[in-house]
């Protein structure tokens, strides 16, 4: 794995990535933040040597590099998922190789089911913890010291001071945030009402299937991480409704501009 991460990380410098500043990870219907990105560079992940392809709609699935107020970003432009059938070491990949390209800031994005009473669909989350359901570990089996330590410290897996930044730009710009837990089930169901309601009397905000395996990943290779959720859909005791990719796709779109606008103002001052 380590020298297939070398591998990678060769050729995406041989293309110029080099002196980035933030990695972004782009969830079901974000795909529009990278209109805030000034792009030199747009590389289809089948163009990258070890990198898997993305089946899922809605995830175009190339690797964007750019700007975004005069700081260089390398954006992920659809996800890899383990219930496409991926590994965690194939789900949490770009990862690391973003780590060796040299970013130490990840922005993670998703959509999410909202759990909490107090949550609408549209509503912006910004992700202050996860609890970790997922049916397997990325960092599961031998561990290789040279992408991180064997435990991994998690006492802060979402960076304070980031989260403090972007509730101050929530504030002045007024966009109104939630701020709250993710927790990651490995889909691609949907939860049944009585899922929803484990996840809620859990402690959990807002539920998902994805991002946490990033995260892991992320904190292992010494990383800091910010991320957001959008909610796009409710699983709130007594008021379960339908729901559909199509949907979330669509509700995670009308919430981007929003959480364009704070992505951008977050990158400009940090
Ligand atoms: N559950 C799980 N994943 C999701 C949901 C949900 O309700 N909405 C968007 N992604």
């Amino acid at each position: 794995m380590y020298n297939k991460t070398q591998e990678t990380v060769k050729f995406l410098k041989s293309k110029g990535l080099t002196q980035l500043d933030f990695g972004i990870i782009l969830g079901s219907g974000l795909g529009g933040l990278v209109d805030i990105i000034e792009i030199e560079l747009e590389i289809p992940y089948k163009e990258i040597p070890n990198f898997p392809v993305s089946t899922v709609e809605g995830h175009s699935g190339a690797l964007i590099y750019g700007e975004i107020e005069g700081k260089k970003v390398v954006a992920m432009q659809g996800r890899f998922h383990f219930y496409e059938g991926w590994e965690m070491s194939e789900v949490t990949f770009p990862v690391r190789v973003m780590k060796f390209l040299g970013i130490d800031n990840l922005i993670v994005s998703n959509a999410s089911g909202g759990v909490n009473p107090n949550f609408k669909v549209g509503d912006i989350m910004i992700i202050k913890d996860h609890i970790n359901m997922m049916p397997n570990h990325p960092l599961r089996g031998a561990n290789d010291e040279r992408f991180g330590p064997r435990f991994v410290d998690m006492h802060e897996p979402y960076n304070l001071k980031m989260i403090a930044l972007v509730e101050d730009i929530a504030k002045q710009k007024n966009i109104p945030v939630q701020k709250g837990i993710y927790l990651a089930l490995q889909g691609p169901t949907f939860e049944t009402p009585a899922e929803y309601k484990m996840v809620f009397l859990m402690g959990t905000d807002a539920v998902g299937m994805s991002t946490v395996p990033e995260v892991i990943v992320a904190k292992h290779m010494g990383m800091q991480c910010f991320g957001l959720s959008v909610i796009t859909d409710l699983g709130i005791d007594g008021h379960v409704e339908e729901v559909s990719h199509e949907a979330v796709q669509e509700a995670a779109r009308a919430s981007g501009k929003n959480i364009s606008e704070l992505v951008k103002t977050f990158i400009a001052n940090w």
